[in-house]
C-alpha cells in the first residue's frame, strides 16, 4: 500500500512538473496573446500531450512535415513546438500562416527556409538557441502578412532588422541584447507592443525608437539603465522599467510621456524623487514597490492606483495626493498599498479621507 502510495505520489510529480515546464515555457514573455477567433486564429497551446496526433495524421489530408502537427480544425497552423529541432523544418505548406517552433534547439535561419510562404502571420521562436549573427537580416523582410514575431528566451544579441513593416508584435524578452541596430523600428509603424526585458540594454539613443508611433506597450525591465531613458516613444501607454538600478528620478523623466497611463518602477533602488517627476495627468498606475522611498512622492490626482508596498515610509503627507482640498479638487485614488513600510494607521492625518475620498483599499 504505501509502496503504491509513493508510486502514485512520483506519477503526479513528474506530471506536475512535466506541465511546469510546459506552462512556464509559453507565457510568450509574460503578455497574454489573445486570439481573435473572427480570424480563425489558432489555439496558443502546446498540442502536445493533448492530442492525439496519429489520428491526425491518419485523418487529415492536407500535407504535413513530419516534425510537426497540422490539427484539421485550424488548418493555416502548424504546431512543432518541442520537439528537439536544430532547424525550421523545411518544405512547410504553402497554406502555413501560424507556425509554432517554440521549446526547440534553432540557432540560426537561413534566408531561403520560408521563401515559399508567403501568408505567415505568427513566427513564435520562443525558448530557442537563436543567435543573432546567424539570422538572415533578409528572411522576415518579404513576409508582409507577418504581425507577430516571438523570440523569447534566446541568445540574440540585437535587435534584429529588415522586419517586415506591418508587424504588430515584437517580443524578445530575455535575450542578450545590448543594442539596438540602427533603423530596427524605423518602418514598424504598427508596431503596438514591444517587449525587451531581461536583456542587456543600458542606453536608449536618439534614434532608436524612431517610427514606433503607434507603441502602447513597452517593457524594458530587468536591463541594465541607470537612469530612465530619454529617448521613448512618445505616445507609450504603458512603460514597464521594473529591475534597472535607476539613480533616481528627476523632472524630466517622463517629461514627453503624454500618454503615460501605467507605470512600473518597482524593485530599482529608489531612494528619492524629485517632485514634478509624476506631475502629469494621464497618470492612472503607479508601481514603485520594493525601492527605498522614505516618503511619499507626489503624485497627480487622477492617479487611482500607487502600490508603494515594501519601501522605508515613515510619513503621509496629504499634499502628496491633494494640493488642496475642495468640492473637486481631491484623489481619485481606488487602491493604495503602503503595507511593508514604517507607517501605522495611527499615524495617518486626521482629515485624510477628504482627500482620498473614493479610496476602496488601503493597506498599511
Ligand atoms: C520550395 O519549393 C520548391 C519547389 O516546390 C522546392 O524544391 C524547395 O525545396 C522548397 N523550399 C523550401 C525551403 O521548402
Ligand atoms: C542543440 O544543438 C547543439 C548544437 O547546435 C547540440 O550540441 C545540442 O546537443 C542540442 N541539444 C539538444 C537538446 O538537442
Ligand atoms: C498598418 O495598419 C493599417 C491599419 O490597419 C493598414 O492599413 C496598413 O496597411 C498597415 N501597414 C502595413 C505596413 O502593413
Ligand atoms: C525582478 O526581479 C525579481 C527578483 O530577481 C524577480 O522575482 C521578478 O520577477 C523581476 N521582475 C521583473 C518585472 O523583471
Ligand atoms: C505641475 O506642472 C504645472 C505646469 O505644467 C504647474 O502649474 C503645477 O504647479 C505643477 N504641479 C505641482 C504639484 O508641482
Amino acid at each position: 500500500m504505501a509502496l503504491l502510495c509513493c508510486a502514485a505520489l512520483v506519477l503526479l510529480c513528474v506530471f506536475h512538473s512535466a506541465l511546469a515546464t510546459i506552462v512556464s515555457d509559453m507565457d510568450y514573455g509574460g503578455v497574454p496573446l489573445w486570439i481573435n477567433r473572427f480570424l480563425d486564429e489558432p489555439s496558443v497551446l502546446s498540442l502536445q500531450g493533448r492530442i492525439d496526433t496519429a489520428w491526425f495524421r491518419a485523418n487529415n489530408p492536407q500535407a504535413c512535415p513530419q516534425q510537426c502537427e497540422c490539427p484539421i480544425q485550424w488548418p493555416k497552423a502548424l504546431y512543432c513546438d518541442h520537439r528537439g529541432l536544430a532547424d525550421i523544418p523545411d518544405s512547410l505548406p504553402d497554406r502555413t500562416q501560424y507556425l509554432f517552433l517554440q521549446g526547440n534547439n534553432i540557432s540560426s535561419i537561413s534566408h531561403s527556409v520560408l521563401s515559399n510562404i508567403t501568408g505567415l502571420r505568427w513566427l513564435i521562436l520562443d525558448h530557442n538557441q537563436l543567435q543573432s549573427d546567424r539570422l538572415d537580416q533578409a528572411v522576415l523582410q518579404n513576409q508582409a502578412q507577418l504581425c507577430y514575431f516571438f523570440a523569447n528566451h534566446n541568445h540574440l544579441s540585437s535587435v534584429p532588422n529588415a522586419l517586415p513593416a506591418g508587424l504588430k508584435q515584437l517580443r524578445l524578452a530575455h535575450n542578450q541584447i545590448s543594442s539596438i541596430s540602427p533603423g530596427a523600428f524605423h518602418s514598424l509603424h504598427n508596431l503596438t507592443l514591444l517587449l525587451l526585458q531581461g536583456n542587456r540594454l543600458q542606453t536608449i539613443t536618439e534614434g532608436d525608437f524612431k517610427g514606433l508611433v503607434s507603441l502602447n506597450l513597452l517593457d524594458l525591465s530587468g536591463n541594465l539603465f541607470s537612469t530612465v531613458p530619454r529617448h521613448l516613444p512618445p505616445f507609450i501607454q504603458q512603460l514597464y522599467l521594473s529591475n534597472n538600478s535607476l539613480s533616481g528620478l528627476d523632472e524630466h523623466s517622463f517629461k514627453k510621456l503624454l500618454n503615460l497611463k501605467y507605470l512600473r518602477l518597482s524593485r530599482c533602488g529608489l531612494q528619492s524623487i524629485h517632485p514634478q517627476a509624476f506631475n502629469f495627468s494621464s497618470l492612472i498606475e503607479l508601481d514603485l514597490s520594493y525601492n527605498k522611498l522614505t516618503t511619499i512622492p507626489t503624485v497627480p490626482t487622477t492617479l487611482q492606483y500607487l502600490y508603494m508596498e515594501a519601501n522605508e515610509i515613515q510619513e503621509f503627507p496629504l499634499t502628496s495626493f491633494c494640493r488642496e482640498v475642495g468640492p473637486l479638487s481631491y484623489s481619485r485614488m481606488k487602491i493604495l498599498r503602503l503595507d511593508g513600510n514604517k507607517i501605522f494607521y495611527h499615524q495617518l492625518p486626521p482629515d485624510w479621507v477628504f482627500c482620498l475620498r473614493v479610496l476602496e483599499s488601503i493597506y498599511i
